[in-house]
């Protein structure tokens, strides 16, 4: 289900490579809006729906994951996308809500298309399939150098590395310039941060930037 209308809500996505700090500043910026008297709605991808928990399970998690061919991760990765935007953010913009999503369709056309080489035309169009019209209204990309990045999913409490998280140091080298250029290539919907920042300057800062979008 397609929006039908201009919606009186705002999505906002948040990209980056793990161990960016998304989740943080998430929160801490759901707080902000909640103060503000916004309903917020937050989501994560590959997940916050039911049917798209178990994709994300198939997908990072499953003992044969390593035999996954890249076409096959992009089309679970936007299945479980088409769900969340019907199921969760188009019924959350229609009734005013902000949606905060930890990742969104960036993440297909940065990990799936420039990480593992898939042709950028399919990736455009399948993403496109799956969100419909539902686009970002801004676009957070919190911006870490590859070697802080990493150096955080080590120290993560977590057991085993999960399947993204084993790649080689290439291959997120390629997420962080691929996110970059993109951002670059989009100005008006992208704002790119400094993840390095201690967490309550970067909050600051894109707390300011979300006020200013959503006046
Ligand atoms: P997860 O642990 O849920 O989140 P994060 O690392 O962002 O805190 O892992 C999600 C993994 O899936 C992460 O490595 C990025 C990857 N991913 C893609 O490759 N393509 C996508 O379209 C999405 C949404 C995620």
């Amino acid at each position: 289900m397609p929006l039908k209308s201009k919606p009186t809500g705002k999505l906002i996505s948040f990209e980056g490579s793990e161990g960016s700090g998304k989740s943080t500043q998430i929160s801490r910026l759901a707080a902000h809006l909640q103060k503000a008297g916004r309903e917020v709605i937050s989501t994560r991808e590959p997940g916050g729906t039911e049917i798209g928990e178990q994709i994300r399970n198939i997908i990072v998690h499953n003992s044969k994951g390593d035999e996954m061919c890249a076409e096959t991760e992009l089309l679970l990765f936007t299945a479980a996308r088409a769900q969340v935007v019907r199921e969760v953010i188009v019924p959350a913009l229609t009734r005013g809500a902000v949606v905060l999503t930890d990742r969104y369709l960036d993440s297909s056309t940065v990990y799936q298309g420039i990480g593992r080489n898939l042709a950028a035309d399919p990736v455009a169009q399948i993403n496109r399939f799956a969100v419909g019209n539902v686009m970002p209204d801004l676009t957070v990309v919190i911006d870490v150098p590859t070697e802080v990045s990493l150096a955080r999913i080590r120290q993560r409490a977590s057991d085993l590395p999960d399947r993204m998280e084993r790649e080689n140091i290439d291959f997120y080298k390629k997420i962080r310039e691929g996110y970059l250029v993109l951002a670059k290539g989009m100005p008006d919907r992208f704002v790119v941060f400094d993840g390095t920042l201690s967490l309550d300057a970067l909050e600051k800062k894109i707390w300011a930037t979300v006020k200013e979008r959503l006046a």
